[in-house]
């Protein structure tokens, strides 16, 4: 997932849970840039606690982040977000705000995993397309990495 990241783009993490992700991105040099979003609160005390070079935002992505303002274009968002398990009104705001922030620029891009080879979620606009980047087969089970971005500008309403 880490290596996915192309040097010198601003990353956000979804879902950093105990921080192995967070940990590969800092070690390949992306911590000035990095921002992750824990929902659970001991597991973003914790991160806090071990990741202090890192900004922890606590709460769910869809309502926290609108307190970062105008992102940047060269965003990258990394989610470990469990969308085959999550309940039906959550999985959409999660994949709706995420969606929302890839249609303004073609240059954002989402990394997500999933296993049994099926893509994370559906997209809510159809100018989004996934791209499988590749398989991790030392993951019980095995894991496919996705990439989810724009093929071109496409505004910011989905639809
Ligand atoms: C599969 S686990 C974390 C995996 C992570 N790579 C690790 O090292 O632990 C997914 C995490 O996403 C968090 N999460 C799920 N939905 C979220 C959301 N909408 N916003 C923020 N965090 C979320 C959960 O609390 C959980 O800690």
């Amino acid at each position: 997932m880490a290596r996915q990241i192309e040097h010198g783009a601003s990353v956000i993490e979804i879902g950093a849970g105990t921080g192995a992700i967070t940990r590969h991105i800092t070690r390949i040099g992306h911590t000035s840039q990095l921002v992750i979003f824990e929902q659970d609160r001991r597991l973003a005390e914790l991160l806090r606690h071990q990741l202090v070079q890192v900004r922890v935002i606590e709460g769910l992505f869809h309502n926290m982040v609108g307190s970062l303002g105008d992102l940047p274009d060269n965003l990258v968002m990394v989610s470990s977000v469990p969308f085959k398990s999550l309940s039906g009104k959550l999985h959409f705001e999660t994949a709706a705000a995420i969606c929302r922030i890839l249609c303004v620029s073609p240059n954002r891009r989402l990394i997500q995993y999933s296993y049994f080879d099926s893509h994370p979620f559906v997209p809510h606009h159809s100018g989004l397309q996934w791209r499988r980047l590749s398989r991790v087969w030392a993951n019980l089970p095995p894991a496919t990495i996705w990439e989810l971005r724009a093929e071109h500008s496409l505004g910011t309403s989905p639809s």
